[in-house]
């Protein structure tokens, strides 16, 4: 697969972002997309297999089930771009519903170079599918992306796994207006979106028995000793998920042991946190089936088609560019 690397920004922005994120007043956060270097990327792999999350599960049975149906609701040729492939490997269900139609290029957006390299691994064996990876940030990648449509061709953007849980339900409509502009009228979205559920399971699945989600959450710190020179000690925070009932929404913190000092050198930066205290990493933020139509409207798409899992509830959405 040919790859498109990122800028040799990235070290400057993580260290910026990390600074803000630990200095702002009140909560302090870190920006859940630095979970992803290669050690974030093999653990999240880790965690979809887990019996506790079943979410994975969930997307996969849906896109195995309704490939064939999904794929015939799309008008014309299309390109495929994926926003955050991961490993691709549920991706696999609708290249091979495609591949019965037509020749497909596949364009996956990741800034995990390892999880690209693990997209290409999975999906590089299927008959007629092209693969060319942009190590980008979602929207510059996909903006790459769209440059390279051709006449009369749509792009088929696929937006799987409930990353979009990540966002704040305004900041996730603001995400996917953002989208919608880079895309043309026909074009179209597979979106998931994990359901409400009861929260003791909704706690298991970000609380597992193996600690897996606790070392992929701790694994942030120590990307940022690695990377950053810092000196967080490991053994000084402990993984706590939270439920946000009101905002609808499973958190993810780590909680300080102590009182503590770190110090981020290139961040330029030394971190006072005291017992107890939190910093926040991600949010996955839960929806209910019908409000789907609502943010696809705010977004400017028409939720064309709706799937959804009994065993885990969880939703694929096939939303059309208007
Ligand atoms: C929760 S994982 C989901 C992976 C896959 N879509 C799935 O459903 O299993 C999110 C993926 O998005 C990537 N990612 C996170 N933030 C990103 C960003 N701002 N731009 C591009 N990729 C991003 C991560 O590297 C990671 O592989």
């Amino acid at each position: 697969m040919l790859v498109h690397a990122i800028s040799t920004n990235a070290v400057y922005e993580f260290a910026e972002d990390v600074r803000v994120g630990l200095t702002h007043p009140g909560q302090k956060e870190l920006p859940s997309k630095y979970f992803y270097d290669d050690v974030g990327s093999a653990l999240f792999e880790v965690i979809s297999r887990l019996p506790e999350y079943g979410l994975t599960r969930a997307d996969e049975r849906l896109l195995r089930r309704h490939s064939d149906e999904i794929v015939d609701r799309l008008a014309g040729p299309v390109a495929v771009a994926e926003l955050g492939s991961g490993s691709g490997k549920k991706t696999r269900w609708l290249l091979q519903a495609l591949a019965q139609r037509q020749r497909t290029f596949y364009y996956p957006v990741e800034i995990s170079r390892s999880a690209l390299a693990m997209c290409e691994r999975e999906l590089s064996d299927i008959d007629s599918i092209s693969i060319l990876g942009f190590e980008r940030e979602y929207l510059d990648g996909l903006l790459e992306v769209a440059a390279y449509r051709k006449r009369g061709q749509r792009l088929f953007v696929l937006f799987l796994g409930s990353t979009i849980g990540n966002f704040d339900r305004a900041a996730a409509v603001g995400f996917l207006a953002q989208v919608r502009r880079i895309l043309e009228p026909g074009d179209s979205l597979l979106l998931g979106t994990d359901l409400e559920k009861p929260s003791a399971q909704l706690l298991r699945a970000y609380d597992d028995e193996l600690g897996v989600t606790a070392a992929f959450n701790l694994n942030l710190l120590a990307r940022i000793n690695r990377e950053l020179g810092a000196n967080f000690d490991l053994g000084q925070f402990v993984d706590v998920p939270k439920i946000n009932h009101e905002a609808r929404r499973v958190e993810m913190h780590l909680q300080s042991r102590r009182r503590q000092t770190v110090t981020i050198p290139a961040a330029e930066v030394d971190v006072e946190i005291v017992e107890e205290e939190t910093i926040w990493t991600e949010s996955s933020h839960k929806y209910l089936p019908e409000e789907i139509f609502r943010t696809a409207l705010d977004a400017g798409f028409r939720c064309e088609a709706q799937w959804i899992d009994q065993q885990w509830p969880f939703a694929e959405n096939l939303l059309i560019a208007e």
